[in-house]
């Protein structure tokens, strides 16, 4: 099967400073691959990367297209979701207000010749907080709500890969829980996904692939069931065990 994502021999900078080095790494349509590593490995700049949001050069397809010289928007409107790892909201906004801005643009799923996967009902059944929470001004909304409208208005804008960094970050266990149920079903609807943490937490119930970083590199590649068999790998990148 062609590569829905195919990220090759990619080198990213801030500044004069190197942060990825010939990162090789593609995703089919419908996977979900767990991109874990530690502090500062960088799997942020990856996806950053993939958006067109930091300097850098290599080879980045998404459905066959060349990312290169493509703004954030044109690269959001082929298909690509992001939620970032500080899960940016507006925060002035209402829910409401920020979801709406998340919808794809009405042209775009008949460019692309079906109805979208999701819609602002689906977002309301999805996290029903929300929808008691509508009128509400985001920057008040919890850290766990704050990631469940970060994550809805990335699907309102009918992604085919969702790039979420950290979506458990500083989460109680009972949110985590309801936002793994969002992605699982995400996972049904046939949305790829990388799926970025530190401790694969949510990536262990619905990634069926483990990518690991390293000083910027991709150590480890593999399905999930041979990334746990691992434990060199574990102990030696993420400090386990
Ligand atoms: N805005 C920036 N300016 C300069 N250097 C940066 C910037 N963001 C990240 N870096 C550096 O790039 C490298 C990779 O960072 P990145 O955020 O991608 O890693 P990460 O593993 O996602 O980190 P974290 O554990 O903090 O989420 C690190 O050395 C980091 O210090
Ligand atoms: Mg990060």
């Amino acid at each position: 099967m062609s590569a829905l994502l195919e990220i090759r021999h990619l080198n990213a900078w801030y500044g004069a400073s190197q942060a990825l080095h010939g990162v090789t790494l593609s995703i089919a349509p419908g996977e979900v691959v767990a991109l874990v590593g530690r502090n500062g490995s960088g799997p942020s700049t990856l996806a950053r990367a993939v958006m067109g949001l930091v300097r850098c050069e290599g080879e980045l397809r998404f459905a066959g297209r060349s990312l290169a010289d493509l703004r954030t928007f044109e690269i959001a409107r082929l298909g690509l979701g992001y939620v970032a790892e500080h899960r940016d909201v507006f925060a002035a906004l209402s829910v409401h207000e920020n979801l709406l801005l998340g919808l794809a643009p009405a042209g775009a799923a008949r460019a692309r010749g079906r109805a979208p996967r999701f819609t602002l009902d689906d977002a309301y059944a999805l996290f029903p907080v929300l929808a008691q929470r509508k009128r509400t001004r985001a920057g008040v909304l919890s850290g766990g709500e704050q990631q469940m409208l970060a994550l809805s208005r990335a699907l309102l804008g009918d992604p085919d890969l969702l790039l979420i960094d950290e979506p458990g970050e500083g989460l109680a266990s009972l949110v985590m829980q309801q936002v793994a149920g969002a992605l699982r079903l995400l996972r049904e609807r046939g949305v790829a996904m990388l799926l970025i943490e530190q401790r694969l937490v949510i990536a262990q119930e619905i990634a069926s692939r483990v990518a690991v970083m390293g000083h910027g590199e991709i150590v480890f590649d593999g399905a999930l069931e041979a990334f746990l068999e691992r434990a060199d790998v574990m102990h030696e990148w993420l400090g386990v065990g």
